[in-house]
């Protein structure tokens, strides 16, 4: 890549030291939210050797305390406010870790204090706020990978890319779902934000936007408008004061006519046939089961099931590899701002069909991709 590129990327502080040859220099990075997802975002930090941890952020100090005793060896800063961390000039790199709503007003003001955003998912909650983070990455030169992972898996990327190819022929339908074996400890983590969802959005959007990411990728296109029914049916006002669903049914309506068929629940018992998880994208000369083994059913009689793409080992913490590689090198994101923007629409555009019982369109959510 050519050099001026690179500098460009690692920002001035860090590109003006390295074009100065001096070797082993390591991008300074952040973490903002260093609960459960944060601290396993640092131990993927912490194990590039092109990064140190220059600073972590957390509103809860022994959150933070834990995060800074594992990554001791950088010695970080650590911060009760997260703007703190905005302010720093010498800091290259953002990960934010935090309650979903936040995500979006953090990583804007991160963009335009010129750093490199890796950014959970979602993206955001409403259209809004994913509207906003969209113009800020369009109006930015910094690099931004959404924390959908998925996007970074070998064996999924492969299958997806023979589907595409036309391996199955034309893609006509997909059934999916995302059921948990059991609703979010309401003692964890998390849980003082997670039912509430203006702060988590609700299980759609807080954790089927991985699904419903893998199923656009599969299709290859957003949908164009959904519908369906969504209630809290077993965890009424459980926790106390719970207003996201437990439950919900939703049909997508994608270009082409495709269909796909998507259920989210939290009582799926364990041992049930098929898993808990599945994504079957049917096609016109077969059906691949994306999530389980990628596994190829031909439609033509007597043709035997075969592996789309070989079981590869994964790296644990390649996303967070590829977002350093995006830094350092000029690479691709591997999940840019229109996928992570398009799964978490996706996402909202189901969670609004289901709280408004009637049919959303794409464009009813007013997002330019
Ligand atoms: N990509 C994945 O597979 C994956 C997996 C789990 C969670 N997540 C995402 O990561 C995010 C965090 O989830 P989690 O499970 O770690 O939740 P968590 O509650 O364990 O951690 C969130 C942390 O953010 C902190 N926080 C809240 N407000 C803050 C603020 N204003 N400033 C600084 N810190 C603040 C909290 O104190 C908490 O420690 C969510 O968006 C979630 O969807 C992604």
């Amino acid at each position: 890549m050519n050099v001026n590129r690179r500098n460009f990327l690692l920002g001035s502080a860090v590109a003006a030291r390295v074009a100065s040859g001096q070797t082993g220099e390591r991008i300074p990075t952040a973490v903002i939210g260093t609960g459960g997802r944060g601290s396993h975002l640092l131990q993927g930090v912490l194990a590039q050797p092109e990064a140190k941890v220059a600073a972590l952020c957390d509103i809860k100090p022994d959150r933070l305390d834990k995060a800074a005793s594992a990554a001791a060896r950088d010695n970080p800063a650590t911060f009760t406010d997260w703007r703190r961390i905005i302010d720093r000039k010498d800091i290259t790199a953002v990960y934010i870790a935090t309650p979903p709503h936040l995500h979006s007003e953090m990583a804007i003001a991160a963009l335009k204090a010129g750093k490199h955003v890796y950014c959970e998912k979602p993206v955001g909650v409403t259209a809004a706020q994913v509207r906003a983070l969209v113009a800020a990455v369009k109006g930015s030169d910094r690099v931004f990978v959404a924390g959908q992972q998925m996007r970074s898996y070998k064996q999924m990327g492969e299958a997806v890319r023979k589907i595409r190819e036309g391996v199955i022929g034309d893609v006509l339908m997909v059934k999916a779902q995302r059921h948990a074996t059991s609703d979010l400890n309401h003692e964890g983590t998390s849980g003082d934000w997670y039912f509430d969802v203006a702060k988590s959005g609700g299980y759609l959007i807080e954790q089927s936007v991985h699904n419903l990411d893998a199923c656009n990728w599969a299709i290859g296109a957003h949908p164009l408008r959904a519908c369906g029914f969504g209630a809290t049916v077993l965890y009424k006002n459980d926790p106390p004061g719970r207003t996201i669903f437990d439950c919900g049914l939703l049909t997508f309506d994608y270009p082409n006519g495709v269909k796909m068929s998507f259920t989210q629940n939290v009582f799926h018992p364990r041992g049930m046939p098929n898993g808990n998880q599945y994504i079957y994208v049917y096609g016109s000369k077969g059906a691949v089961d994306l999530l389980a083994n990628t596994m190829m059913y031909p439609s033509e009689g007597g043709a035997k099931p075969s592996p789309l793409a070989p079981k590869q080992e994964e790296q644990t913490h390649a996303h967070i590899t590829a977002f350093y590689a995006c830094v350092t090198q000029g690479a691709k994101s591997p999940a840019d701002i229109t996928i992570g923007a398009t799964a978490a629409l996706t996402a909202i555009l189901g969670h609004e069909a289901m709280s408004k019982e009637k049919i959303v369109t794409w464009s009813d959510l007013g997002v330019e991709l």
